[in-house]
């Protein structure tokens, strides 16, 4: 059963990926993947804050009895390089001992740092990039027109400082999500994962406090992304990577059949093992041995909507079906 397929122009051979996580930090674990059959592994991201947070803890010594800022400046941009090189150093042990592509994976908040740190990934030799850039909203004083701004601003500067296919995680924070995505497809870039989950937030009734919700997704949250999956894959002009409660063989082939280029995977790895990747090939080959098909290609996007099709009218059909029972 031919399971190989193309990903931001890279070759895979298989469509089920490993989403960057805790997991995708360690080289051991990826080539547990890779044995696993994996089709590609995207490594946690390098967060911003991480950096400025070892900054913080190295120098918080030097600061104090330093009044020459200089030096103070020259210790924070070696703390920053030394934590930044252990990422690359990952990436360049996990090229060396895996075949499959290796995703990196930033997620920064001041604009040269994504430019600084997307050069110095290409350059530590990850075959694809994926810019992490689930805006969350938050502030009353930011509008749709400044998110659209720093997605533009962000992948054009990247688009022309790095040679290696770049791809988007998105989150679902849009007024307008399907011509933002769109719109973003249309920029150049080689695949949008949708989508990021963002850590859940919860109250400690007893502490009285904010506190994390589990960070794992459940498989019920699956259905959104297949919607907007199935909904987009025809109408954008780069890769879909579908993200978020794909938990099963048979979810795999409803993202496939919704139109998804590849299937990323995380929270089920965490429940049940690296090893469930095997059962999700597995799974995913007996079902297309089953259908007769012999490719991907035969029935990638068959349930997706067509191009001409309007979007409110399949999506409307598919709830009058339900409740009206009309259809
Ligand atoms: C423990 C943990 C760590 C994660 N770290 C990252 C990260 O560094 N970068 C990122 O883009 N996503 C990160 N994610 C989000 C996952 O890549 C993925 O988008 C999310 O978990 C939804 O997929 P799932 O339902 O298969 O878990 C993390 C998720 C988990 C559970």
């Amino acid at each position: 059963m031919d399971t190989k397929t193309k990903y931001l122009g890279l070759d895979l051979k298989s469509p089920i990926i490993v989403g960057s996580c805790g997991l995708t930090s360690d080289v051991d674990k990826m080539v547990e993947m890779e044995t696993a059959g994996a089709g590609a592994v995207v490594v946690k991201s390098v967060f911003e804050e991480q950096i400025i947070y070892d900054i913080k803890r190295n120098t918080h010594v030097v600061a104090p009895i330093d009044n020459y800022g200089d030096s103070y400046e020259y210790i924070s941009q070696h703390v920053a390089d030394d934590s930044l090189n252990r990422h690359f150093e990952t990436i360049r042990e996990a090229k060396r001992r895996l075949t499959i592509p290796v995703i990196g994976s930033i997620n920064c908040f001041s604009y040269e740092n994504w430019l600084t740190y997307a050069i110095r990934f290409q350059e530590a030799g990850c075959d694809a990039l994926e810019l992490n850039m689930a805006i969350l909203p938050y502030e009353t004083s930011l509008s749709s027109d400044d998110v659209e701004r720093t997605f533009t601003q962000i992948i054009n500067t990247l688009k022309k400082s790095i040679s290696i296919p770049i791809s988007i995680k998105v989150g679902t924070y849009f007024t307008d999500m399907a011509k933002q995505l769109q719109q973003l497809s249309w920029m150049g870039i080689q695949g949008v994962t949708m989508f990021n989950k963002s850590v859940q937030v919860d109250i400690d009734t007893e502490k009285e406090c904010l506190c994390n919700a589990s960070w794992l997704s459940n498989p019920d949250e699956m259905h959104n992304t297949l919607r907007w999956v199935a909904l987009m894959s025809k109408k954008m002009r780069c890769d879909l990577s579908a993200s978020t409660g794909v938990y099963t063989a048979d979810d795999v082939v409803k993202m496939l059949l919704a139109g998804a280029a590849t299937v990323q995977v995380v929270s089920c790895l965490y429940k049940n093992g690296i090893g469930t990747l095997r059962q999700l090939n597995d799974g995913l080959c007996q079902w297309m041995q089953r259908k007769g098909y012999d490719s991907l290609s035969q029935f990638r996007g068959k349930l997706a909507v067509q191009p001409n099709e309007k979007a409110s009218v399949a999506m409307r059909t598919q709830f009058m079906k339900y409740f009206a029972e009309i259809v």
